[in-house]
């Protein structure tokens, strides 16, 4: 199929973007630094009756609560936090690993928990406000709008709104407003914020960053849409996982340097301290550390027992359920895929069913199923090569990547918010830039056009 064809007959359906975004310290995830006096990094284990915490500080491994279970943790300065399973209650630890309950509600649940620096924020299932932020173990103070998602950092926080803007706020105001400002004017999917810098993907799938550069931390890498999933930011440096394999990109501060042992590595999640980084491996769900700020390269992986790759929920999945979710969370609830490009699926406006691919039969016992419906879940899972037609022949290494820029234009093309989709002026861009990708390649693509 022709490239253009793609694009219109994929613009049929799916929707919203949301990546995994751990800030300084980590947001609602299952692996969190906590830094100051000592560093922490703690991770829940999978596959046990409870999921419950294990910790690693100065080359020790310890459990913190046996027998309690947790959905997710997060970290900051001499600080942890966790929310239990179900989300009723948050608990944190100070250095010496004191619990203290800080939040009790079993109506209003606790949906996403991020911590900076000393400042805890969370989102509650209400909708509108729905952001508590906690210092020092009591309530500091309620924002008046609701957020679809927050991330705090070093001084201020940053939310996306359910408008898709970004606010920011905390005490450090003048960076919150800076931030804020340069944010402006952008549909945001995620965001995540670091030191004096915060960074998100925009509805399009371009990651932008802004706020300090003096280590170069705003400058992003030259980038596909959606090329980029799974931040950490540091105080000084940024990082990000790449969609296609997974693998590690870092730059700014040195926090982030990642030498060859650590680019080799697929990574389910990524986490940051303010000079150091820590993924959690796709291989054997360890956790390894690197950047100038890990002192103790002789403790990478660092001997926890396997990491859940994300929290267990009870609720439903908006997008996919991670493969053997239900042994790693030993049957109570199920771990999301990161919504990379989650289907939130309004009907499928019958596209007069354009010649759907010949496998199609393959998948849904012979009943006919809609083209979307049929190749979205297969490009959400990077499995883009199973619905191209063989009888083009398979694309080259530069192909690759131009049909696989086409495959997440048209993901987004079907995106059920109209105001999101991308615009024929970003549509043409990436249509050259795919262009520009298969010159100079005998290209079976463009053969077909
Ligand atoms: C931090 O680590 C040092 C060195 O291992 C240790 O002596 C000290 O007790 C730790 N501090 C706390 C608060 O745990
Ligand atoms: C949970 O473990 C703690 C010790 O860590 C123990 O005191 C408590 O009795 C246990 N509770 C249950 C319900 O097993
Ligand atoms: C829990 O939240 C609900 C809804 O906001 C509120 O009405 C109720 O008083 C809260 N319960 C407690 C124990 O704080
Ligand atoms: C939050 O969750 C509780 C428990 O499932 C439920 O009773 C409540 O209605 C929910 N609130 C909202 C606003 O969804
Ligand atoms: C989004 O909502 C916030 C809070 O209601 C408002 O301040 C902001 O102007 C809105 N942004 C857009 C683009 O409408
Ligand atoms: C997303 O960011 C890219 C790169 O900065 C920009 O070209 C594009 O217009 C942005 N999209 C939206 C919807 O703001
Ligand atoms: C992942 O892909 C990037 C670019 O596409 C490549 O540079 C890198 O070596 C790959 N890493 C792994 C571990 O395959
Ligand atoms: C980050 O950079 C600032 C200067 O911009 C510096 O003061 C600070 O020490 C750096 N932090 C880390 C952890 O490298
Ligand atoms: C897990 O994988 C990491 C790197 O991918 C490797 O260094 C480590 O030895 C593995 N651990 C186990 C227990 O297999
Ligand atoms: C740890 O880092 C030091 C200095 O960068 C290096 O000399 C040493 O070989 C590293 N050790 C391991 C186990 O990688």
């Amino acid at each position: 199929m022709t490239s253009s064809t793609a694009v219109i007959v994929l613009c049929t359906l799916i929707s919203i973007f949301v990546s995994r975004v751990n800030a300084l310290g980590g947001s609602a995830t299952t692996v969190a630094i906590s830094y100051g006096v000592n560093i922490t990094i703690c991770g829940i284990v999978a596959g046990q009756p409870s999921q419950r915490i294990q910790c690693w500080r100065n080359g020790q491994v310890f459990p913190v609560f046996y027998n309690i279970s947790f959905e997710s943790i997060s970290g900051g300065r001499d600080v942890f936090c966790g929310v239990r399973s179900g989300g009723s209650t948050l608990v944190c630890w100070d250095t010496q690993l004191v619990p203290k309950r800080i939040y009790y509600n079993e109506t209003l649940l606790l949906r996403h928990l991020s911590i900076g620096d000393r400042q805890i924020c969370g989102i509650t299932n209400a909708t509108d406000p729905n952001v508590y932020c906690w210092r020092n173990g009591r309530l500091s103070g309620r924002r008046e709008f609701g957020f679809r998602s927050v991330s705090s950092g070093l001084g201020f926080t940053c939310g996306v709104m359910f408008n898709d803007s970004v606010g920011c706020f905390g005490i450090d105001s003048v960076s919150a407003r800076g931030v804020q400002e340069g944010f402006a004017g952008f549909g945001m999917l995620s965001i995540g914020v670091g030191g004096g810098h915060a960074c998100g993907v925009n509805s399009t799938g371009f990651l932008i960053c802004r706020g300090n550069n003096d280590y170069r931390q705003i400058d992003v890498p030259q980038h596909s849409a959606f090329e980029f999933h799974g931040l950490a930011l540091g105080a000084n440096h940024t990082c990000a996982l790449r969609r296609r394999n997974n693998s590690v990109v870092c730059w700014g501060g040195s926090g982030g340097e990642v030498n060859d042992d650590i680019a080799s590595v697929s990574f389910e999640t990524i986490v940051a301290g303010l000079d150091f980084t820590c993924g959690l491996t796709t291989d054997n769900f360890s956790v390894v550390c690197w950047g100038v700020g890990w002192v103790r390269n002789d403790s990478n992986p660092l001997g926890f027992d396997q990491i859940l790759p994300g929290p267990c929920v009870r609720s439903s999945c908006p997008c996919a359920i991670f493969p053997q979710s239900s042994s790693l969370c030993s049957g109570d609830g199920s771990i999301c895929r990161p919504c990379d490009i989650a289907i939130s699926a309004p009907p499928v406006p019958a596209l007069g069913p354009p010649s759907p691919p010949r496998t199609s039969s393959e998948v849904n016992g012979g009943a006919p199923i809609s083209l979307v419906d049929y190749a979205v879940p297969i490009i959400m899972a990077g499995e883009l090569e199973k619905i191209l037609d063989k009888r083009v022949g398979m694309p080259e290494v530069n192909e690759a990547e131009a049909v696989e820029l086409m495959a997440y234009t048209a993901l987004h093309c079907v995106n059920s918010e109209g105001m999101y989709r991308p615009t024929m002026t970003d549509i043409v861009a990436n249509l050259e830039r795919a262009l520009g990708l298969c010159s100079g390649s005998h290209g079976s693509m463009s053969s077909s056009d």
